[in-house]
């Protein structure tokens, strides 16, 4: 059985955990509210808001039903557009819309209005730049966005007061949103007092994190599929300081990361490195254990973590090993991992003083767009040479790529341009990048020699 609150409404279901939320609430509960774009998470149009008490704190998140399983609803407040109208008038945030012109066939709208709530219900500061960022994951296709854009800072206005207020019991007093969010805090508590356990313990079933990849690529089989979630078993998202390392758990998501003030304090420019990587619903859902197992060979977090020889904690049943990121793609989307094998956790030594990290992605787009390539560095200097470097890229190979040689080649070096040019040359001896939609051959070759010089630059 999985529970859990639907707007006002506390649901118990014995659907498979596999089936959709966005499946569930437009056809099971008949809430056609919530539309259907394009199912692969990129448009927006069916977006919801996800409650969950994270650390005694009432926590909303946007997400996009489309691509995320009905178990990962389990013990949540999940609101579609129904739940945040008002009966007799427009709430204040759908009235910004309207009054700015922002919606014309309406079919996007649905989408921007909860983003635009969920907005409401962070804790981000209340400008119109981060209202603006909340529906980065919003794709309108005749409005035009000018006029979006003047809603979302009608809509930041509206939260300028709540100096970090409780958000649900702010938007529901000043009546931005209906009033019974007030009370949701208290009937999730009690929700999960009585949860029954609805992890699936067989070995042989399918692991899902976020459901970002998988819902993609196999969207029909996983409607049916015997699913085994690690997406939010309780504790599974810790982020940690233990014995000089950083450990994440296996749920641990880019948004936790962004919200990790631990963190950001390793690498202060997380901030803008995370921005890069798809889009706020998306980043909500996409865990770093799935970012590796998917393997894809620009996976951006695959990239980040690589240059850092991070480690893995495997398990299957009471067998464990660990083993380094380094070593686990095998070839195009082959692991070194048993099918039954999940990553309970992931880690790596913290930097140390005289250490300097980067991250660079170039794409079609610069935002909810996957690489054409990527490149992530970590230097450790003594003095003025570099004293040990791990250097990582994705997009000119079959796997995510470790710079073994480039990286070892940059050992003892002093950063000039002319060592950065003969890095490039090490560079281009060790990577087999192929012709695709993504770029030719030689343009994908040409960029990561950019991108190595936008390493040193930075740095
Ligand atoms: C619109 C959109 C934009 C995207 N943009 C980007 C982008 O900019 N950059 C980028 O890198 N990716 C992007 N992605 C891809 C995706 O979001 C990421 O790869 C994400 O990190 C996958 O995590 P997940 O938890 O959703 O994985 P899932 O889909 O749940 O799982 C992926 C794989 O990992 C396995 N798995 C999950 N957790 C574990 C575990 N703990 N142990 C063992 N196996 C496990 C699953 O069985 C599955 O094989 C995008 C996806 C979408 C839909
Ligand atoms: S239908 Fe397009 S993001 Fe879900
Ligand atoms: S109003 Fe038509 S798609 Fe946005």
């Amino acid at each position: 059985m999985i529970r859990f609150i639907l707007n006002e409404k506390e649901m118990v279901t014995d659907l498979s955990p596999g089936t959709t939320l966005l499946d569930f609430v437009r056809y099971h509960q008949h809430l056609r509210g919530t539309k259907i774009g394009c199912r692969e998470g990129d448009c927006g149009a069916c977006t919801v808001l996800a409650g969950e008490i994270v650390n005694d704190e009432l926590r909303y998140e946007s997400m996009t039903s489309c691509l995320m399983p009905l178990g990962n609803a389990n013990g949540k407040h999940i609101v579609t557009i129904e739940g945040i109208n008002f009966p007799d008038k427009l709430n204040p945030v759908q009235q910004a819309l309207s009054d700015c012109g922002a919606t014309q066939c309406g079919f996007c709208t649905p989408g921007f209005a909860m983003s635009l709530a969920g907005f409401c219900l962070s804790d981000k500061e209340a400008t119109e730049q981060n209202a603006i960022a909340a529906v980065d994951g919003n794709i309108c296709r005749c409005t035009g966005y000018k006029s979006i854009e003047r809603a979302a800072g009608r809509v930041a206005a509206l939260t300028k007061d709540k100096n970090g207020e409780d958000a649900a019991l702010f938007v529901s007093k000043k009546k931005i949103l209906p009033e019974y969010f007030a009370g949701i805090k208290n009937r999730l508590l009690e929700l999960s007092a009585g949860q029954p356990e609805i992890r699936n313990k067989k070995r042989e079933a399918f692991l899902v994190g976020g459901g970002t990849d998988l819902y993609v690529q196999k969207h029909e089989e996983m409607m049916h599929a015997d699913v085994r979630f690690v997406f939010d078993e309780p504790g599974l998202n810790a982020i940690i300081e233990e014995d000089n390392k950083c450990i994440l758990g296996p749920s641990v998501t880019v948004s936790d990361l962004k919200h990790s003030s631990f963190f950001n304090k390793i690498f202060p420019n997380f901030q803008h490195y995370a921005k890069l990587i798809s889009s706020t619903p998306i980043r909500n859902m996409a865990t770093i254990a799935g970012n590796f197992v998917n393997a894809s060979p620009i996976g951006d977090m695959t990239i980040f973590f690589l240059a850092l020889d991070t480690h893995l904690f495997l398990s299957s049943g009471e067998e464990t090993r660990t083993l380094p990121l380094r070593k686990f793609y095998k070839g195009y989307k082959q692991l070194d991992k048993k099918i039954d094998e999940i990553i309970n956790s992931i880690s790596f030594e913290l930097p140390g003083k005289n250490t300097y990290f980067n991250f660079e992605k170039v794409s079609k787009r610069t935002h909810l767009d996957i690489a054409s390539v990527n490149s992530a560095i970590l230097l450790t200097m003594n003095g003025n040479k570099i004293a040990k470097a791990g250097m990582s890229a994705g997009g000119v190979g079959p796997v995510p790529m470790y710079l073994k040689k480039t990286s070892e080649y940059l050992a003892g070096k002093k950063i000039s341009e002319e060592m950065i040019k003969e890095v490039i040359a090490v560079m281009k001896t060790e990577i087999s990048p192929i012709s695709d939609a993504r770029g030719s051959r030689e343009y994908k070759t040409l960029l990561l020699g950019q991108l190595i010089k936008a390493h040193f630059t930075d740095i």
